[in-house]
């Protein structure tokens, strides 16, 4: 996989920050990795991560998805970074889980997940589409992970026709949750089809079930299966994938 210029949103701890991990130990890794935190005393990994790397600068970004200005500052910084280039790929992962099912779920409850998984993504994606604009020029035609995309870390818990009664009944009461992945869904499915033909893929990705803060350590996978499978399937995308819903292995999932 090739890729110079990335920001993984949400990458202090759990699959963000094995991305940022695995990105640079890769065989060509990216000449700057932008990981994003929001809280200053919970980047230890990452800066033993940025102290560590020798051909890639890991820069460490304060932002929190939700305030627009931390939003705006950290494209100034990734700006000042990469100047013309502009960015390669933005993983939007930075997420939010609480349980909560009807009939309990308070408003407060829809709107934490609505703000964290929806809007923030759209809003960071907003802001960091002139990079990826810039990103996208460089190269003539085709769609891929090199030339410029966003991959949106969605949920299988976000697919209505996966959600039936007998398969999903447990995972019921993460109603916040559910609707703020199937939105996160739709709004980049409608991105994706409002930026075709910039040379810009936008793809949603289920990260399958995994062991972290979110997952649990119930889960089926650990960080490295999940995110080394997601690495891999990347640089498979194309223009075929553009606007899709897949799991980590590129198979389709049913929005
Ligand atoms: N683990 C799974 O099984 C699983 C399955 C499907 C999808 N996913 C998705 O994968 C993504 C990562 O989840 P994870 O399992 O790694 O969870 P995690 O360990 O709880 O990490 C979540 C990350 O998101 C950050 N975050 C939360 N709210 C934020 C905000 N307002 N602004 C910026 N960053 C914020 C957290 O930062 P703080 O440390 O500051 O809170 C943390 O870095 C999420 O989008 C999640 O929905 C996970």
């Amino acid at each position: 996989m090739e890729v110079e210029r990335v920001m993984v949103t949400g990458a202090n701890k759990g699959i963000g920050l094995e991305f940022v991990k695995e990105l640079v130990k890769l065989s060509k890794p990216p000449r700057f990795v932008f990981a994003t935190y929001r809280d200053e005393r919970t980047t230890q990994a990452l800066k033993d991560i940025r102290d560590a790397s020798k051909d890639t600068e890991v820069v460490l970004v304060k932002m929190d998805i939700t305030k627009t200005k931390e939003i705006a500052d950290a494209r100034k910084i990734v700006e000042s970074k990469v100047g013309d280039k502009g960015l390669n790929l933005l993983i939007n992962n930075a997420g939010v889980l609480t349980w909560q099912g009807f009939p309990e779920i308070t408003e407060e409850n829809m709107l934490f997940h609505f703000s964290t998984n929806t809007v923030g993504p759209v809003m960071v994606l907003k802001e960091m589409l002139p990079l990826l604009q810039k990103s996208a020029a460089r190269k003539d035609s085709g769609m891929n992970i090199s030339r410029a995309a966003v991959l949106n870390i969605s949920s299988g818990g976000g697919s209505i026709s996966a959600l039936s009664l007998e398969l999903s009944k447990d995972f019921l009461p993460a109603l916040g949750y559910r609707t703020s992945k199937a939105a996160l869904n739709m709004a980049m499915k409608v991105v994706a089809l409002t930026l075709n033909g910039q040379g810009i893929l936008v793809v949603n990705m289920c990260p399958g079930w995994v062991k972290t803060d979110m997952g649990t350590d119930q889960a089926q996978l650990t960080l490295s299966e999940s995110i080394s499978a997601m690495l891999k399937t990347l640089p498979q995308l194309n223009e075929s994938h553009h606007g899709t819903f897949l799991d980590r292995n590129g198979k389709t999932i049913p929005y």
